[in-house]
């Protein structure tokens, strides 16, 4: 069976497969998601671009974006193909781009169409496919019509849910502001799974720590971060330990990095930019002297032509002190 225990979301702009890469040195285990990709970019645009990753990368589900069936159909098989482990289908996102093509989070007013999209992509590959939501948008009411959504996608034969738990409003807030002003709910997801005990349930919002994601995993199936674990990635060295009781693959996050140089080697020799790739290590060191200078140094060398993989070296000879050892981690 999947194991969802822990995931990293799906952020654009964030989770490309540079920064998979580098986040599954940190952790072996936990499930990745690339960005929303949307059926129209998959079944159309540069496929090797958009869709390449590396082996290493396992498990790694792809998030699509859309709301026809039959292109979402394709598109899942084009995944699929490509060697993908799960498909995402989003049902969370509020920006007005994404309403205007009638998918993400508009999607949880017409739970039949959802319906639909799940049955056409179950029908056409054989890897799990699931949905990522909120618990409601607007003025819906999140006991009922959670219910309602979740009763027909596993109708269709949904694989499992993420829930973002807590509601999107539509009208008058950001994308930003919709991942922090409409409060959190996380009781709301604990009454969805025990309501549907056999369907695998993730929630996904404000987890903070690893042990904050932990503490969910006696509710729940699985525990997604998304903020803390881009922003704060040493944070990601806990996973293997606290999650999955398997040893960290690495003691330190120093050591992380010099496992990353490698890759960044290889990508700069296919003309990957080294900015491309530093801007997702930014926060790996935390209260650690050295650490403003490291990312300084990032900041002000990485994005210079013909920039590599020196610059990385000498950013990491600024964090100074062996403290960056996090002892617990390693247990
Ligand atoms: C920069 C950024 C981009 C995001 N892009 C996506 C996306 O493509 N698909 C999606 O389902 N959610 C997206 N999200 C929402 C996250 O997946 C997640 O639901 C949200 O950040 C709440 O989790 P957190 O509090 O752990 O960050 C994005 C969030 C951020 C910060």
């Amino acid at each position: 069976m999947t194991d969802r225990r822990f995931s990293i979301a799906p952020m654009m702009e964030w989770t490309d497969r540079h920064c998979r890469f580098f986040h599954r040195l940190l952790t072996r285990r936990a499930r990745l998601y690339t960005e929303m990709i949307t059926t129209g970019a998959v079944l159309r645009g540069d496929r090797a671009r958009l869709l390449g990753f590396d082996p290493a990368e396992h498990p790694v589900a792809v998030q699509l974006g859309g709301s026809d069936p039959r292109a979402l159909a394709d598109a899942a098989r084009i995944c699929a193909d490509l060697g993908y482990d799960e498909i995402n289908l989003n049902v969370g996102c509020p920006s007005d781009r994404v309403r205007e093509g009638r998918f993400g989070a508009c999607l949880m007013a017409e739970p039949a169409l959802v319906g639909e999209c799940v049955a056409a992509m179950k029908a056409a590959v054989r890897i799990p496919v699931t949905v990522k939501c909120r618990i409601g948008i607007d003025d819906q009411d999140s006991e009922e019509s959670l219910d309602t959504f979740t009763r027909t996608v596993v109708a269709a034969g949904v694989d499992g849910l993420v829930v973002h738990a807590r509601k999107a409003w539509l009208d008058g807030l950001s994308p930003k502001e919709n991942r922090d002003i409409p409060p959190l709910d996380y009781d709301r997801v604990y009454r969805l799974k025990r309501a549907w005990p056999a369907l695998p349930v993730t929630i996904n919002g404000g987890i903070a720590s690893v042990e904050q994601g932990a503490a969910h995993l006696a509710h729940l199936d699985g525990a997604m971060m998304g903020r803390a674990a881009y922003q704060e990635p040493w944070r990601l060295l806990a996973v293997d330990p606290l999650i999955y009781g398997s040893p960290a693959p690495f003691t330190t996050p120093k050591a992380a990095l010099e496992a990353f140089f490698p890759y960044v080697a290889r990508e700069l020799a296919h003309g990957t930019r080294l900015h491309a790739m530093t801007r997702h290590i930014l926060g790996l060191f935390h209260a650690v002297p050295g650490a403003r200078a490291f990312r300084r140094h990032i900041a002000t060398h990485a994005v210079k032509p013909g920039a590599g993989v020196a610059v990385l070296h000498d950013a990491l000879a600024q964090v100074v002190d062996a403290r960056a050892e996090l002892a617990h981690i390693a247990a």
